[in-house]
């Protein structure tokens, strides 16, 4: 395992459609785990395969001791509003607000290539889940957000995907 960089505002690949996966084999592991490594050196919430270099639908999140893998995600059903305070590991020193659904459901497989379902209305879950599937569409936070500010110290509120 390795940490890999993670690619700035400004990359071209951070505006690009991540593509399928259709194996599932070695080398999606070690993306998997390189960047797993290099969420918990940012000490981060969640990465997309795209933020480091990796044009790929991939995301991982991280949440307490809750740890997700998702890959070839699809959002199938979403519900109300949510709004937060996000930031990106991508977007060094920015942050803004945010309006999320209030629950999600997404469809994904696995790293063995096996489907899965997440269906949850915690709303920093859905946030995070949201936020890293829009790096595989090419879509960062800054284009959603109000109220961008530089960053401050969020404390709990603390939200860096
Ligand atoms: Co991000």
């Amino acid at each position: 395992m390795a940490l890999r960089q993670i690619r700035q505002y400004g990359d071209d690949i951070l505006t690009k459609k991540a593509k399928p996966v259709r194996e599932f084999g070695g080398s999606l592991h070690l993306l998997l785990d390189d960047m797993w490594d290099t969420l918990r050196e940012q000490e981060g919430l969640g990465l997309a395969a795209p933020q480091v270099g990796a044009l790929r639908q991939v995301f991982i999140v991280e949440l307490g001791e809750d740890t997700y893998e998702l890959i070839n995600p699809k959002l199938v059903e979403f519900d109300g509003v949510n709004e937060r305070v996000e930031a990106c590991l991508s977007i060094p020193g920015k942050q803004g607000n945010v309006e999320r659904p209030a629950s999600v459901k997404m469809e994904a497989l696995d790293r063995n290539g096996d489907a899965f379902v997440i269906e949850t209305d915690d709303e920093m879950l859905v946030t995070v889940l949201c936020h890293e599937l829009d790096h595989l569409h090419g879509i960062l936070f800054l284009e959603k957000a109000t109220n961008i500010q530089d960053r401050v110290d969020l404390e709990d509120e603390e939200e860096e995907n």
